[in-house]
């Protein structure tokens, strides 16, 4: 039986299992612009300070070594929007260093004020931040070096026609079953139901990674170790909010 992410009753009991996977897209843009409003000067600053302070390396294999203090971890978030979630997590987990990938200048320039407060000092030698395309700097990555991967809530691109410019497509599935350790996990969220389905499909399809999600409160509960996100709260999808674990296998 299939899951059903749409249903918003009590939780569930049904077994899941989904068909194979539709055909790759080639790669189109999965963001819907580059800057929105007019970036102020501080923003201009912020910017400037991330290139200075957490610049993510552009040469080279990036893993364990982009940072300046020891960390004994690598978790990755693509399209971190503002940053809440990346920053919590890195203030939650100190002896983890982050990667953390953003296409949108104004919610780079958002995070990066954020980090650049003196409070998140002790945050700096261990975050390493990229206004770029995530997908170009998984490539980047050093295959089986990651523990964790974020994709929360990403462009939900809900209407048919634009569907192909979803982030979780087969490709990036292949990118992030690359750089993922074995036991490493991958959390999707959306609160689109097709996008959830469609992100599982293409998942399971890969055939590299484990999803033991049995019943709905396994999808629909937030997960302990979340950190609520500004797109989350908005609450602009048709369903409530779905969390997909996925394991490598
Ligand atoms: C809907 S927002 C969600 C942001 C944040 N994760 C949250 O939950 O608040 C999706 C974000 O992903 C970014 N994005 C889309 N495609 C991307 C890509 N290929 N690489 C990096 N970021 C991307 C967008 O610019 C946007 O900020």
């Amino acid at each position: 039986m299939a899951p059903d992410f749409a249903d918003r009753g009590g939780a569930g009991d049904g077994e899941v299992g989904v068909e194979p996977a539709a055909a790759r897209h080639r790669r189109v843009q999965t963001t819907g612009r580059r800057l929105g409003r007019p970036l102020r000067a501080a923003h201009h600053e912020a910017i400037a300070w991330a290139a200075e302070q957490v610049a993510l390396p552009v040469d080279g294999a990036l893993g364990l070594g982009v940072f300046s203090a020891p960390v004994e971890a690598l978790w990755v978030e693509i399209g971190f929007g503002a940053g809440e979630h990346v920053i919590g997590q890195a203030l939650a987990h100190p002896s983890v260093g982050f990667i953390a990938v953003e296409a949108f200048a104004n919610g780079f320039a958002q995070c990066a004020m954020r980090l650049r407060s003196p409070e998140h000092q002790e945050l700096w030698p261990r975050m390493r931040l990229a206004l770029a395309d995530g997908r170009d700097v998984l490539e980047h990555i050093t295959p089986s070096s990651v523990d964790r991967l974020f994709t929360l809530f990403p462009d939900p691109w809900p209407k048919p026609r634009h569907a192909k410019r979803r982030l979780a497509q087969p490709a990036f599935v292949a990118q992030a079953a690359t750089i993922l350790k074995t036991g490493g996990r991958w959390r999707f969220a959306t609160d689109w139901s097709d996008y959830a389905y469609s992100a599982l499909e293409h998942v399971l399809a890969d055939g590299r990674f484990n999803w033991s999600a049995r019943a709905a409160r396994d999808w629909r509960t937030a997960p302990a170790d979340h950190i609520q996100t500004r797109y989350q709260e908005k609450a602009l999808g048709d369903i409530a909010p779905v969390f997909l674990d996925f394991v490598r296998r």
